[in-house]
Parts: C-alpha cells; sequence; structure tokens
C-alpha cells in the first residue's frame, strides 16, 4: 500500500530521449558514419549500422513510450538526410520525419526538436563546418527549411546539442570525428560559430512561429576539488565550472563571447532562449594539474560509478546544477539525465533519487517543467560504440528485439501517476526507502514494541 507519495505538477512533462545519428540506422551521407568505418575509432569496433531502425520504424518504439506513459520525446533531425548536398533539400526525408511527428502527436508524445546533435554532413565537413564562417549561413538556410516543413508540428526547439561537449570532444580531445583544425584556435572558431549558429536559427525559427520556444541543449557538471584536495584544486574546478557550464549561457544571455574565446558581441546572440535544457550525468573529481587533458576521469572515494567507468552516481548534482542555472531567470527541462547500465543494477535508484531532486527543486518553486531520460532503448553510444547501454528498454542490435528492464516498468508507474512514492520505492530500490521516504521502511523493532 501506498503510504508517503511525492507528487509533480499535472501539466509536467515526462519524456525520453534519442538523437538521429544514435537511433536511425544508415546514415550513411555524414562524419560520424565515416569514421565509423576507420578502425580504432570505435571501441570494439562498433558500428552504428542499422542503429535501432527508426528511419524505417520509430513508431514501433514510440509505442512502446506511450505504453511507458510519457507525454514528451526528444528528437533530432538529421541534416546530411534532410539537405545530403549543399541547398539540394530532400523531400522524401522532409515527409518522413513529418511522418514520425505526426506519429508522436498521435500517440499523445509532444515532441521537443533539435537541428544538431554531434554529426556533420560529409558534404558540410568538406567546407570546413564549424571551423568556417560558411557553416553560418547553411545552417540558417537548414532551419528555415526544417521550420517551414515541419514547424506547425513542433512547439519545443533545441537548436545546438552540448556545444562545450561538442567542441571539447571533437576539437580538444580528438575523440569525434575530426575538425579540420584543432587545438585551442579550432575550438575558439567553433564556439564562435556555434554561437552564430544558434542565434540565427533562433530568430529563423521564432519569425515563422513567435510562439515556439528555443533553446540548446547544455550540459552542465559539477566539478569538484579532489577530498584531499588543495587551494589549486579548488580553484580548477571552479575554472571548469564557469567553462564548461556558464561560458555558453553566459554568451547567449548577454549576446557576448567569453574568456577565454574573446569579448565580442554576436549578433542576434543576446537574450536567445526561451528556457534551459539541462543535460545532467554526473560528478567530477578534479586536481590541479590534470595528468592527462583538462581532468582525469576520476571520482571520489565512496562513489558509486555506471558501466564502463562513465561516471559517479550522484542524484544531488541534479538539485545543485538547477541551481546554478536558476540565475538565468528562464524555465527549465531536464533535456538528457541518465547512465549506462546494461543489467539494471543502479537504474532503478538513479531515475527515483534524481526525480526526487527535482521534486525537492519544485518544492521551492524553480521552475523544472520537465524530465526527459536518456535514453529510451538502447542506441549507439558514440565513440563507445554499443558498450554502453542507456535505454529503459534493452535493444539487441543483431536482431532488433527489445526487452523492458525493470527501471523502464518503474519509470512506466512513475510517468502514469505523476508520482514517484513508497510503495514503488520498495519494490524497485528498497534501499533508498529510508532515504526517500524516512519512517516508511518495515517496522523496527523499537516500533514493534510501542505498538
Ligand atoms: C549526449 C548523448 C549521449 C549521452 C550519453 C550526451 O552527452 O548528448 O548523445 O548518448 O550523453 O553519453
Amino acid at each position: 500500500m501506498i503510504q508517503a507519495k511525492m507528487t509533480f505538477p499535472s501539466d509536467f512533462l515526462w519524456g525520453t530521449a534519442t538523437s538521429s545519428h544514435q537511433v536511425e540506422g544508415n546514415n550513411t551521407n555524414n562524419d560520424w558514419w565515416q569514421f565509423e568505418q576507420v578502425e580504432g575509432n570505435i571501441l570494439e569496433g562498433g558500428k552504428s549500422g542499422l542503429a535501432c531502425d527508426w528511419w524505417q520504424h520509430a513508431e514501433n518504439d514510440l509505442n512502446l513510450a506511450a505504453e511507458m506513459g510519457t507525454n514528451a520525446h526528444r528528437l533530432s533531425l538529421e541534416w546530411s538526410r534532410i539537405e545530403p548536398q549543399p541547398s539540394i533539400f530532400d523531400k522524401d526525408a522532409l515527409d518522413r520525419y513529418r511522418e514520425i511527428l505526426q506519429a508522436m502527436i498521435t500517440r499523445g508524445i509532444e515532441p521537443m526538436v533539435c537541428l544538431h546533435h554531434f554529426s556533420n554532413p560529409l558534404w558540410l565537413v568538406e567546407k570546413g563546418d564549424f571551423n568556417s564562417d560558411l557553416v553560418v549561413d547553411y545552417f540558417g538556410r537548414y532551419t528555415n527549411k526544417v521550420v517551414s516543413k515541419l514547424g506547425d508540428l513542433v512547439g519545443k526547439w533545441l537548436t545546438i546539442n552540448e556545444p562545450a561537449v561538442y567542441v571539447f570532444q571533437r576539437y580538444l580531445e580528438g575523440k569525434f570525428p575530426p575538425p579540420s583544425e584543432n587545438g585551442f584556435t579550432g575550438a575558439r572558431k567553433a564556439m564562435i560559430n556555434l554561437l552564430r549558429c544558434h542565434a540565427i536559427a533562433f530568430h529563423t525559427i521564432k519569425e515563422k512561429y513567435p510562439e515556439a520556444q528555443v533553446s540548446v541543449a547544455k550540459q552542465l557538471r559539477i566539478f569538484e576539488a579532489r577530498p584531499d584536495g588543495n587551494k589549486l584544486d579548488s580553484w580548477w574546478a571552479n575554472w571548469l565550472t564557469n567553462i564548461f557550464n556558464h561560458t555558453w549561457l553566459k554568451s547567449m544571455a548577454t549576446g557576448h563571447l567569453q574568456h577565454p574565446f574573446g569579448r565580442g558581441a554576436i549578433k542576434g546572440l543576446a537574450a536567445s532562449f526561451d528556457f534551459i535544457g539541462v543535460n545532467y550525468y554526473t560528478r567530477n573529481t578534479v586536481r590541479f594539474p590534470p595528468t592527462t587533458g583538462f581532468f582525469d576521469e576520476e571520482w571520489g572515494p565512496d562513489a558509486l560509478v555506471s558501466d564502463g567507468n562513465y561516471g559517479e552516481v550522484y542524484p544531488y548534482g541534479l538539485y545543485r546544477v538547477i541551481r546554478q542555472a536558476l540565475p538565468y531567470n528562464k524555465p527549465l527541462y531536464i533535456t538528457e539525465n541518465g547512465l549506462p547500465d546494461r543489467e539494471d543494477r543502479l537504474r532503478p535508484a538513479f531515475i527515483l533519487d534524481h526525480l526526487r531532486q527535482i521534486w525537492q527543486a519544485l518544492s521551492f518553486c524553480y521552475p523544472v517543467m520537465g524530465y526527459y531520460h536518456w535514453s529510451l532503448v538502447d542506441n549507439f553510444e558514440w565513440e563507445r560504440g554499443w558498450t554502453q547501454r542507456f535505454g529503459l528498454i534493452e535493444m539487441n542490435e543483431e536482431t532488433q528485439e527489445r526487452t523492458w528492464r525493470p527501471s523502464g516498468r518503474l519509470y512506466g508507474e512513475i510517468c502514469h501517476s505523476y508520482s514517484i512514492d513508497s510503495d514503488m520505492t520498495a519494490r524497485f530500490a528498497p534501499q533508498l526507502l529510508d532515504i526517500m521516504f524516512p519512517g516508511q521502511a518495515p517496522q523496527g523493532k523499537q516500533d514493534q514494541e510501542m505498538a
């Protein structure tokens, strides 16, 4: 019997999130596909291949999302399908996206659409993509086409997914398909052009659909000095927080570049967002100087770490990043949150505890409007290929067979009831009962004696 319950607002959005290259399959015309063909680039030689076969059968997984009780889904459009050659737009691809969006809407699932999620058309790469100023005009035209063909079906847009992660992984760490110019100079140019692309897309959407809500999906991370760290470690943690979490947001808010990318103004950038899409995954424990790159894959001594050393499970961090986003004075959507967990050993508790943080934020009237779990089904995890499984539903990429994980069932109960409660916690993550609902665990000896 339910003894205690945390209830969410009746207009809360319960979603899942995916991206085009990770689920569609056969995206042969982009830089990731090309990158996957070279041995050594993807862990265990993984290839996206048919991925989750969404290009042909997205509807099947949308049925599962509807059965789960979700009322929202975040997906991205594949630029290389829509514009396979410069200025040549593919009507069939746009029609297929219309069909997928319609399929969502008829199932009661509100779409949030992202225009750029890590992959680029090959022709754009040849022209230098984000290293080249040309990209801004092309991105504006691509957005214009998409909005005129699909805009009537979409109320929420994301222009760019995780710009800081993208620049970091591609230009500085070299883990993503290579740009024409890497290192700090390449990264700086890319950052500026990504901001310019965002600005042009924001205004293109708003011109046609003033009511549309537009932003980016911004990954926010917790950086903390190692427990026995010194002042330099703390200084580094603050520097990373500022550059990784806030540089982009401050630029979008003020319209000006921020340290260390420059100071200049970017046309149309000021106040070019209606909400903040917050992607939250983990906390990093940092030291200065880092052993490699900017920060090591290092977690606290008692950290619970997800598969493949992906990251610490740190639910309170979600509450903390929500607070970090408050000064921008915009509604917040948690546009990604999840973990790789093939055996579903941590995910049920992960979901309950992260949602508890949102509930706590809501109880302080912080404007969190929705939650999109990453991800609905296992999908192609970039440079880590098929080695990491983020799905609420397990997928066998060889057979395309789907199997519900317990966490998928749990998320289903949550979405259907707009709440997390002691009963579901007792069934799916009993170890959390005392933490989430103190006093609700089976009665102890003392309680029995008192009764
Ligand atoms: C990205 C996703 C990715 C997820 C899990 C996010 O940074 O936007 O594409 O699959 O993290 O690693």
